[in-house]
């Protein structure tokens, strides 16, 4: 009997007889040595099948093996210095698991976008998407590592809600028995300001919807948002807040992904050894002067949209922050800036290389008058906000928060051209399967 050992554990076995369980990558064959590409996803390993070391039936098997065939396979592990896996296996026996009843279909092609979306459940077995779920999964446990570590308590929002955050355009709509209909939430903001009353410094880390008609490589009509709330913050504070946040999460996947950014994904990681605070801080002023400079028209009031944003970040080498925006163009609940009150107290994370906007947050509105009108203005309906305007009627306090989407910081990491990569299971305006 061998240990069962997985391929990223190989090293403390070179001379040993193991065996590995894992699918069939690829193969090739130089006559009397057979390769067999092994993944089992922890890493790919080569298994080398020696006439001399195996069953007649084995080595001639081991030549016609399909891509994707489930494996058992036995060896001695030898260290290999030429190769970039660092070890390879002696092979002795192989048993097939399972034979592919069909032909894989994501084969060696090159494949066009629409047919690897449609074979997602299978593109994530490629060295790429497994890479990006790696990343991803970093991602998540360095969110909660920076805020466990700072005195944040996690809180869950509800996914079901009576009313919009973000605007009433983009809401998805659920039938609720005989309260009517519920919406999927937008955001869990104003849940985390409750919350926060209540616990002083709190994140909700959860899925989110938005009934996104805009098709861009930025969004996805379901993501994951983390949002911190902080009672006794003002914007000021959020925005360090937010700086010293991206860049714990973005060293953080890269001291644990270096090799696979750079020789899986092709990253430039010197781009990300460089996000460290502090950010460059510009007024929404000042970035209209930078876009018209630049050549392209736009008036006070607009909203920096996808091409603005790649024209003000890629001015800098790390991402900048967009503080101070008009109030009219943003949600009810900004405060307003009461040096100039047509300013909302919000500031929006813009990261560099063309990615665009990974965070939107700032200072809530915590006077009661001042909310309640905004509300109107809104035309928001009011009772279903009444909860939240006791917030402000017990005890108010100035406070703030942010959240960021993880998949628009996992396509930036990882330097994707769109997020449908950096979600297991993607779902935009025309997709919802598999
Ligand atoms: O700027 P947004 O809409 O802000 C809020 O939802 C606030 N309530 C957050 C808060 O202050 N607690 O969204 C925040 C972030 C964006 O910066 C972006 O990273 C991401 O969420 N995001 C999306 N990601 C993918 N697809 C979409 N459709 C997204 N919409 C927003
Ligand atoms: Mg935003």
């Amino acid at each position: 009997m061998s240990t069962s050992v997985h391929v990223a554990d190989l090293a403390a076995h070179v001379g040993e007889e193991v065996t590995l369980h894992g699918w069939l990558q690829g193969r090739r064959s130089s006559g009397k040595l057979h390769f067999l590409q092994l993944r089992d996803g922890t890493g790919v390993v080569q298994c080398v099948v020696f006439k001399g070391n195996v069953t007649p039936e084995v080595f001639a098997e081991a030549d016609h093996l399909p891509q994707e065939t489930s494996l058992a396979v036995r060896g001695v592990v030898k260290r290999d210095e030429r190769s970039r896996l660092g070890h390879e296996l002696d092979v002795r026996a192989v048993e097939v698991v399972a034979r592919p009843t069909r032909e894989y279909p994501l084969g060696h092609k090159d494949h066009g976008v629409a047919f690897l979306m449609e074979q997602r459940h299978l593109w994530l077995r490629s060295q790429r998407q497994v890479a990006i779920l790696r990343v991803r999964a970093t991602v998540v446990r360095a969110i909660r590592e920076f805020f466990d570590g700072r005195g944040f308590t996690l809180v869950d929002a509800p996914i079901l809600t009576p009313a919009a955050c973000e605007g009433t355009s983009t809401l998805f709509e659920v039938p609720y028995f005989d309260l009517g209909k519920a919406f999927l939430t937008q955001s869990g903001q104003l849940y985390m300001e409750a919350a926060a009353m209540a616990l002083g410094k709190v994140y909700c880390l959860g899925p989110t919807f938005r009934a996104e008609r805009s098709k861009t490589r930025r969004h996805l009509t379901e993501f994951w948002m983390v949002e911190p709330e902080v009672a006794f913050l003002d914007l000021a504070g959020d925005m360090e807040l937010m700086e010293s946040f991206v860049s714990h999460v973005v060293q953080a996947a890269l001291r644990a992904h270096e090799a696979e950014l750079r020789d899986v994904l092709e990253r430039d990681v010197e781009k990300l050894r460089q996000v460290r605070p502090p950010f460059p801080r510009i007024t929404y002023d000042e970035a209209v002067e930078v876009i018209r400079r630049a050549g392209h028209p736009m008036t006070w009031g607009d909203d920096i949209g996808g091409d603005e944003e790649t024209i003000v970040a890629s001015a800098y080498d790390r991402p900048v922050m967009v503080h101070r925006y008009p109030a009219a163009m943003k949600a009810f609940y900004f405060k307003r800036d009461p040096a100039d009150p047509r300013l909302a107290l919000g500031c929006d994370v813009l990261a560099p290389e063309g990615y665009g906007e990974i965070i939107g947050g700032g200072q809530r509105e915590d006077d009661l008058a001042t909310l309640e009108a905004a509300l109107a203005e809104h035309r928001l309906p009011r009772e279903a906000f009444e909860w939240y305007l006791d917030l402000r009627r017990y005890g108010t306090v100035p406070h703030a928060g942010f959240g960021m989407g993880v998949e628009r910081c996992v396509a930036w990491i990882c330097g994707l051209h769109h997020v449908r990569e950096t979600i297991p299971f993607p779902r935009m305006t025309e997709r919802i399967t598999p």
